[in-house]
């Protein structure tokens, strides 16, 4: 057995025995921490913690690695609830086209974007895949990502999205993290459907998400909903169809424009709606009172120079606020959750507090990782991060380039 036991830690961050699985609103400002605390482990899972002036000492030192956090804080590892970690490559050759003037929306009129995608991963092998997706993974591991989802969607044909999903597969039973699946086949309309929604749609329903099904290969499913890419009316009916299987609804909406995606996809009991860079006052009256998470993606933002979601708006409103990487090769080529985390309190005026919980309780509940994931409490297993000297925990968002991680515990 793997014994470790870490002293002196200047704050033990997320830490408790009734700690809730989802803030809202005004609760996100709660962060409960530990002042110069201790934590065991045996084999990663929590066996005692508290604060070292309460400490019953040990007695038996033997086969116990002594870690000594001085200065240092230890917090849950960060959870990314949204990602597209499986591609075939990066696309900085639009990144050059935007300096030069071009949006994201004009490259992808031009076949760029998500097709330029899609046409690079039919090309390449399952094998080439997963050897990309996982030194991609190790980096994120390394840089405080404790579970991540990752969706298909740069395949757009029956063997392209299942060849991403059987990838997908292999990472989850590759990493000790917790790996979540989801279905994104509505990502673009592909070439060859252009003249063929109908067509493409019923591609996905009836030929693609059968399979899916057969071979257990998604946890959820995703639709773009945007305009020049799906409608509402089309996200609905896919999603309802990925409910027959079993796949619960977490989405695209409002990035560009509002098309009335959100109340769409709560009404379909999404668990989160994604990107919100757009939003209006139905959209924000729908949150309030609704138990999906609005999951804010300021990685996004920064790289394609878009207006950054609302977050005071929506933790005003008491909305539950959730913040992923959106790590993918178009429009956020950052993995870094940390990053994330300064964007999110420079850009989007969220507190260090605030940012930490999106980032950890409720990005777990954006994967339905609650009991597991998010928290540090007795029993637990979930992953750990342990930071190097650092004068307060407001120091990880405000000194934004620096490396803050000591050491990763899963
Ligand atoms: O979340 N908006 C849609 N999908 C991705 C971008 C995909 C791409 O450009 O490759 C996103 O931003
Ligand atoms: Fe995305």
């Amino acid at each position: 057995m793997r014994k470790q036991f870490i002293k002196n830690i200047k704050g033990l961050v997320q830490v408790g025995e009734d700690l809730p699985n989802i803030l809202r609103g005004q609760q996100m400002q709660q962060l409960p921490i530990l002042e110069d605390a201790y934590l065991a482990l045996e084999d990663n899972t929590v066996v005692d913690y508290g604060l070292m002036s309460d400490w019953p000492g040990i007695t038996d030192w033997r086969d116990v690695e002594v870690i000594d956090a001085t200065n240092c804080f230890v917090l849950p590892a960060f959870i990314d609830s949204h990602t597209h970690t499986v591609f075939a490559a990066s696309r900085e050759e639009e990144f050059v086209d935007r300096i030069l003037g071009l949006t994201y929306e004009e490259i992808a009129a031009k076949g760029g974007g998500i097709l330029n995608s899609a046409r690079k991963l039919n090309d390449m092998s399952q094998e080439a895949l997963f050897e990309a997706a996982c030194s991609r993974i190790e980096k994120m591991i390394a840089a405080g990502t404790g579970a991540l989802e990752i969706k298909s969607g740069y395949g757009l044909s029956v063997e392209g999205e299942l060849k991403m999903l059987r990838v997908i597969a292999q990472l989850k039973a590759h990493f000790p993290i917790e790996i979540k699946a989801t279905f994104l086949g509505a990502h673009a309309l592909p070439q060859a459907y252009k003249e063929n929604r109908v067509g493409y749609i019923d591609l996905l329903v009836n030929d693609i998400l059968p399979q899916i099904a057969q071979e257990n290969l998604a946890d959820y499913i995703d639709v773009f909903c945007e305009r020049n890419y799906f409608t509402c009316e089309e996200m609905s009916q896919i999603l309802e169809a990925g409910a027959k299987y079993g796949l619960k609804p977490k989405v695209h909406v409002n990035q560009f424009s509002v098309l009335g995606g959100v109340p769409a996809a709560i009404q379909k009991e999404a668990i989160s709606v994604d990107h919100l860079e757009e939003l209006d006052q139905n959209d924000l009256d729908a949150l309030a009172v609704s138990s999906t998470i609005a999951t804010l993606l300021p990685g996004c933002s920064h790289f394609l120079s878009i207006p950054y979601g609302s977050a005071r708006k929506l933790i005003d409103a008491n909305a539950i606020v959730a913040l992923a990487s959106d790590f993918n090769p178009g429009s956020s080529p950052s993995y870094h959750l940390m990053h994330i985390m300064s964007l999110a309190c420079i850009k989007m005026k969220m507190t260090p507090q605030e940012a930490i919980n999106a980032l950890t309780i409720n990005a777990a509940a954006a994967l339905e990782l609650s009991e597991s994931h998010g928290k540090i409490a007795f029993g637990r297993q979930s992953p750990l991060i342990l930071t190097k000297a650092v004068p307060s925990l407001a120091y990880l968002a405000y000194a934004y380039t620096e490396d803050h991680i000591q050491r990763i515990f899963i």
